[in-house]
């Protein structure tokens, strides 16, 4: 056992290295938006922490809008089937979208998520993504801002949930093997 109790057991990504991190990113992004009408679309749940933080470090204007997907399910893999659970209130035609994302696993839910945006006609979809892990190399995603590249190995926290928990850590972290006990 540690300070972080039984279940939680590595912290991967501080408070800090995540804002420090978010402020670069949103630096890079003021610059490559800077006469442009810009649209964030945020990826619920999960990047609700992300979309949070990374909308109040830009200086550009932007308008937000969402949209809750599922791949995982309650589980610690993606199923590969993408479901839609809440689509944009807005049409996105002639709009610069920036999809902004917590993590990229398999990839899957992102290259469904990039082409559907694409077929509705916006000015250009590019995406950000906080933590990007192996495997989403595999899978073809073109990722414009990616915060952190991780290890194959699962972590909760700053949006990410294990069976809906530990999504409100301000942290990113591994979990103990009793924590996936019950
Ligand atoms: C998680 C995560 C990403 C996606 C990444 O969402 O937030 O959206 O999975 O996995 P992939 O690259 O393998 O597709 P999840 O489906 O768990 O929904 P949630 O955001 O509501 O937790
Ligand atoms: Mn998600
Ligand atoms: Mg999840």
């Amino acid at each position: 056992e540690n300070d972080l109790g039984t279940k939680l057991d590595r912290i991967v990504l501080t408070e800090k290295e995540i804002r420090d991190r978010i402020h670069e990113l949103a630096a890079e992004i003021d610059r490559d938006y800077a006469d442009r009408d810009l649209l964030l679309v945020g990826v619920l749940k999960g990047a609700v922490m992300v979309m949070a933080d990374l909308s109040r470090a830009l200086h550009v204007p932007v308008t937000v809008d969402f949209m809750a997907v599922s791949s995982y399910g309650s589980g610690r893999r993606s199923s590969g089937v993408v479901r839609i659970l809440k689509d944009l209130d807005e049409s996105i035609e002639g709009r610069h979208v920036l999809v902004v994302e917590d993590i990229i696993d398999s990839g899957l839910t992102l290259s469904w998520l990039v082409a559907n945006l694409r077929s509705r006609g916006p000015a250009s979809v590019e995406v950000f993504a906080l933590m990007r892990k192996p495997d989403a190399l595999v899978a073809d995603v073109d990722v414009r801002y990616v915060g952190f590249d991780l290890p194959r190995e699962f972590v909760v926290g700053y949006g990410l949930d294990y069976a809906e928990r530990y999504r409100n850590l301000p942290f990113v972290a591994t979990l103990t093997s009793e924590a996936y006990d019950g």
